[in-house]
């Protein structure tokens, strides 16, 4: 079976085949980045006029890549939330459209769930899906999220942030310093040429023993702290004070930091949970930091999808599309486009 995937949920405006679910056939995206990067960052008016002009456009070259023509597509799967309201809308009436025109069943997708299927994508050989369960962490620019995933729709929230989302923490720290954009890719860069001991940014103190709640907060992560840290208290955190610090130090030091305070709840919820693979998804997991301190850490197995898959994409959508669409789930074409979703944030019991 194959479906086309749209996905406009922000600032990439992306159509993408994929085959029985997994094999991505193509997977075009249009990045509005030129256009965002004078104002450092997404601009929500901007972005959904550039969807509309070229949603049609690049839903064609989709088609074009993997090499069939309309009448070959069985099904169409759409991001239906969370993101900006009028970028959704614009991908969901374009996909209403094609569904409705062909008479294929349309299938609106959660966009947080798509990102933590995309490691299932392949481009070219498959080896065998990881197994449920396994511990999901979801990085991206709106949401951190470490889950348990005992299915592609069955997640349980294990931790969460409790203010500012990572890669909200990478875009707003490089915003501040002019460091580029978007953010997190050239703190990213920056940081490889950098010293991370340059500044000894302090960790939030939400799991600490002996603070009110710390139980409950075992595999949550704060970074407001150290957002604030890194633009407004640099010379209170210097740890080297000779010389003048250079922008790559406050890039790798504060990568560092952002990527310890992820790893601390992520293993807090492996040893909670039991689990002991973790399969990661969205923008932040294209992390090189990330990647090698996961890849580093015995005993615990982690899956990150290829770079292609983890910023947004059609090819996720159109992926978990297909899962739905397997058990016969459709979506009417009354199905609205929602900014946020309730179930990301914790059950406190
Ligand atoms: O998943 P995504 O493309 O869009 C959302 O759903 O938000 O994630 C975008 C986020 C941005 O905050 C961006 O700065 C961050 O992912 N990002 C990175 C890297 N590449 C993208 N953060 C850290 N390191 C990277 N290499
Ligand atoms: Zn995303």
């Amino acid at each position: 079976m194959k479906v086309l995937g749209i996905e406009t949920s922000c600032d990439e405006c992306s159509a993408a085949i994929v085959e029985d679910g997994r094999r991505v056939l193509s997977n075009v995206v249009a990045t509005q980045i030129p256009f965002h990067a004078p104002f450092n960052g997404v601009v929500p008016e901007i972005a959904s006029r550039k969807h509309t002009e070229w949603i049609y456009a690049v839903a064609k070259e989709a088609l074009d890549n993997a090499g069939i023509a309309v009448r070959d597509v069985d099904a169409v799967a759409v991001t239906g939330r969370p993101g900006l309201l009028g970028s959704l809308i614009v991908g969901l009436s374009f996909a209403k459209a094609f569904a409705w025109a062909r008479g294929i069943p349309l299938i609106a997708v959660d966009h947080m769930k798509a990102h933590l299927y995309a490691s299932r994508l392949s481009r070219g050989e498959e080896a065998d899906p990881v197994p449920y369960p396994f511990l999901g962490l979801l990085v991206s620019g709106g949401h951190t999220i470490i889950c348990r995933a005992d299915d592609f729709d069955d997640i349980t929230v294990l931790g969460t942030t409790i203010d500012d989302a990572v890669g909200e923490a990478f875009d707003k720290v490089a915003k501040h310093h002019g460091f580029g954009y978007p953010g997190g890719v050239a703190i990213d860069g920056m940081a490889k040429l950098g010293d991370d001991g340059a500044f000894r940014f302090p960790m939030p103190r939400l799991q600490e023993k002996g603070l009110r709640h710390n139980r409950d907060h075992r595999c949550d992560v704060s970074y407001s702290g150290l957002k604030n840290a890194a633009i407004n208290q640099l010379g209170q955190f210097r740890a080297k004070k000779e010389g003048e610090p250079r922008p790559e130090d406050i890039a790798a030091s504060f990568q560092k930091t952002a990527i310890d305070i992820l790893l601390r709840a992520l293993f807090n919820a492996a040893e909670d949970s039991g689990l002991s693979t973790v399969v990661a998804g969205g923008g932040v997991a294209a992390n090189s930091r990330l990647r090698e301190s996961l890849a580093a850490r015995q005993n615990l197995q982690s899956v990150f999808p290829p770079p292609e898959f983890c910023g947004d994409n059609g090819a996720m959508i159109a992926g978990i599309g297909y899962q739905y669409l397997k058990r016969n789930d459709r979506s009417p074409l009354s199905v609205t486009a929602s900014a946020r979703v309730d179930g990301f944030k914790k059950k406190v019991l």
